[in-house]
């Protein structure tokens, strides 16, 4: 394999520029020409592709974001769409793709493996919604920059005596709120993978007021519902100042936290080795500290687990 080509796409996570770098430097240690695509499948369809060198990913390893853009793409989920960026790549000559993204960019490298193109996954989303791999790069920085707007939120709670909803990103899955919430102390976490009861988190709210506790923080994940609703109905209820703050794309941006470069490093360099190793149709991932590729059918078809011990813990610890 002489070329290869490597891409970011749907929503961006801290991180994905340590995997692009990676992935450049790797390709190019092994003597490989390593093209940048833009924009995701949209730059792939529309040829926005060009050589990257060894200076083009310096000074990146710290930036959050992608320097090289990224998109949704509706015309990639037809097959003609496909066959546009198929042709554009033999147009390229890259003999050999590396897609980072989450579950939908995995989807559009699993359609592109069928169609016989060597592809490799690189799992970059903040969500950690895919249920093959422990981690996903991105998420780390994003459940720490919740976590110092969990602080600071605290500060001014505790001030007014308030309860505060805190909504964060994840779209179906809870970890971002779950990961936080624990490390944030938080009173209750509100999930789609778990029931709850609004009387509940109502009936514990009025008694930790009632035994001098100064603020609370609930965490609401966005794949819940409307999070001021949330709100009025609590201090309806509870007759508790209630306040409401929704994270939104702060929790998108900022540098990678070490983890997450970490991460980002070992899969752009393993992604790269795999591809050469004249394996493709695969995403790689880490379980118990050690990465692996798998073959990208059963990547997708991995539902995620969750960890439920890790809930009935974060109610343990906010009786
Ligand atoms: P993420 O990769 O972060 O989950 P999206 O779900 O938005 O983000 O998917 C990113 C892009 O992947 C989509 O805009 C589309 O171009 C491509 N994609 C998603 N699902 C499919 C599919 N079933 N077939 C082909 N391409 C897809
Ligand atoms: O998948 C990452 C994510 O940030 C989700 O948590 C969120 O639901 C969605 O993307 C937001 O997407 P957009 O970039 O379109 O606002």
């Amino acid at each position: 394999m002489r070329t290869i080509g490597v891409l970011t796409s749907g929503g961006d996570a801290p991180g994905m520029n340590a995997a692009i770098r990676a992935v450049v430097r790797t390709g190019i240690y092994h003597n490989v020409k390593v093209m940048g695509i833009e924009n995701g499948y949209n730059g792939l369809i529309n040829g926005d592709i060009k050589e990257m060198d060894l200076s083009s990913v310096g000074d990146i390893i710290h930036k959050g974001g992608t320097i090289l853009k990224t998109a949704r793409c509706e015309e990639f989920r037809t097959e003609e769409g496909r066959k546009k960026g198929i042709n554009v790549l033999n147009v390229f000559g890259i003999e050999g793709l590396v897609v980072i993204g989450g579950d939908g960019s995995f989807q559009g490298a699993q359609k592109l493996s069928q169609e016989g193109i060597k592809t490799i996954g690189i799992p970059g989303t903040i969500d950690n919604d895919l249920g093959y791999t422990d981690y996903t790069i991105g998420f780390d920085t994003a459940m720490n920059t919740v976590l110092d707007s969990i602080s600071k939120i605290r500060d001014t709670s505790a001030s007014h005596g308030r309860a505060n909803i805190i909504e964060v990103m994840g779209r179906h899955c809870g970890d971002i709120a779950l990961y936080s919430g624990l490390a944030g102390g938080a009173e209750s976490i509100i999930i789609p993978e778990q029931n709850y009861n609004i009387d509940e988190i109502c009936r514990k709210l009025i008694k930790g007021k009632s035994r001098g506790k100064l603020h609370s923080i609930i965490m609401l994940a966005e794949g819940i519902g409307n999070a001021f609703e949330f709100g009025n109905e609590i201090g309806e209820k509870t007759g508790i100042d209630t306040r409401v703050t929704v994270l939104g794309h702060t929790q998108r941006g900022g540098s990678p936290t070490a983890f997450d470069r970490i991460l980002a490093s070992k899969m752009g360099a393993k992604a790269v080795e795999v591809l050469l190793n004249g394996k493709s149709g695969r995403a790689v991932g880490i379980k118990d500290n050690k990465l692996f590729a798998m073959d990208i059918d059963e990547v997708i078809s991995t539902k995620k687990e969750f960890d439920e011990e890790m809930y009935e813990l974060t109610k343990i610890l906010s009786i």
